[in-house]
């Protein structure tokens, strides 16, 4: 069988944390095929459009991409058509990539790196799904115009039914295999597709009996993330809720940079990325956590080859290099072994 993964290094730190998941993939000696190509910024500067035809061609091709991380200052100027997260929008709708799985797990070893009390987090260990080929984020119509003398700004939300269904069997199938519990956030007092969200939510609910469903209001949500983040197992959400609490979840665990993402369609194959953004403050000082990424190879072995095995080997040596104290800028205390990404790693690879 062969196996074609597309790596996507993008803007800012992307192309030194992927480097450092391409080295433990390469490891694993799994016979993968491994293929570069340009999304983003770095991909307007060379033909102009942040999602160029040879990236989707080979992104359609493989079987599994993972990606670095797109956008920086240098192009928040650019046309809307040629911001580099224009290119991630591009490939998630491209390659109906629906399903985002963000993890935010608790390692002990960082318990003091998060900004809550040991106690508040400690054992966290919470699944977002979050929806991510739909709701304002694709809905027409949408710009900015002049109306009656002034500008105008407008967005569309919209879920349907099947859209909304889908994903929630992701995170009913995602909570049979973990703590049983999903908890469906929305915001049904005011907006009606939400509304909808809640009631397909319902009607799927009696399908798998053994997983307890619940709703919150996404502000509630958001309170309740901070409150009291260990009462959540599964999240399952819309895109724009989803990205904002996403970001929350992750900040309980200390460090944006030590968590991994899968998104996934209909047949497991996924685009795999860090949930964190580019940093282009500290690029190409390579002082960067790969870590976030190389957990995402695992996600990859894990959801696109079911090479569980593998999986587990990579997260069980990112385990190790944290008890062994090594630690990057982001979650770095004093007493800690300070590294950079590559001896971060080089301490993953001498783990495996
Ligand atoms: C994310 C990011 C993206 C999003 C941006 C870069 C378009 O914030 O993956 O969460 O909003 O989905
Ligand atoms: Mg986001």
């Amino acid at each position: 069988m062969s196996k074609k993964i597309c790596i996507l290094p993008g803007d800012g730190i992307g192309p030194e944390i992927t480097a450092e998941a391409v080295r433990v993939l390469q490891a694993l000696e799994l016979g993968f095929e491994m293929e570069s190509a340009l999304l983003g910024g770095a991909a307007v500067d060379a033909t102009g459009d942040p999602y160029p035809e040879a990236t989707r061609k080979l992104a359609q091709e493989a079987d599994a991409v993972l990606l670095g991380a797109v956008g920086g200052p240098k192009w928040d100027n650019f046309p809307r058509e040629q911001r580099p997260e224009r290119g991630l929008l591009g490939i998630r709708k491209h390659l109906n990539l629906f399903a985002n799985l963000r993890p935010a797990v608790l390692y002990p070893e960082l318990a003091n790196a998060s900004t809550l009390k040991p106690e508040v987090v400690s054992g966290l260990d919470i699944l977002i799904v979050r929806e991510l080929t739909g709701d304002i984020y694709f809905g027409q119509p949408r710009g900015i115009e002049v109306r009656n003398g002034e500008r105008f700004g407008f967005n569309t939300m919209h879920y349907t039914e099947s859209e909304i269904r889908r994903i929630g069997r992701v995170a009913f199938g995602a909570a049979r295999k973990r703590s049983k519990k999903v908890c469906s956030v929305d915001k049904m007092n005011v907006l009606e597709t939400t509304q909808l969200w809640r009631d397909v939510m319902n009607e799927l609910a009696p399908e798998y009996p053994e997983v307890e469903l619940s709703h919150m209001l996404v502000d509630n949500a958001a309170m309740q993330l901070v409150r009291a983040p260990r009462q959540f197992d599964v999240v399952v959400t819309g895109n724009m809720f989803g990205d904002i609490l996403s970001d929350e979840a992750s900040m309980l665990t200390g460090s944006i940079g030590m968590l991994p993402s899968a998104s996934l369609d209909a047949h497991n194959k996924g685009l795999y990325e860090p949930s964190h953004g580019s940093a282009p403050d500290i690029a190409g000082q390579g002082v960067a956590n790969p870590l976030a990424t190389i957990l995402s190879a695992a996600m990859l072995l894990r959801y696109t080859f079911s090479l569980e095995e593998a999986a587990r080997r990579i997260e069980d040596a990112v385990r190790k290099v944290l008890a062994q104290g090594y630690r990057t800028g982001d979650i770095y205390h004093a007493g800690d072994k300070k590294v950079g990404t590559r001896e971060m790693g080089d301490a993953v690879l001498a783990a495996l």
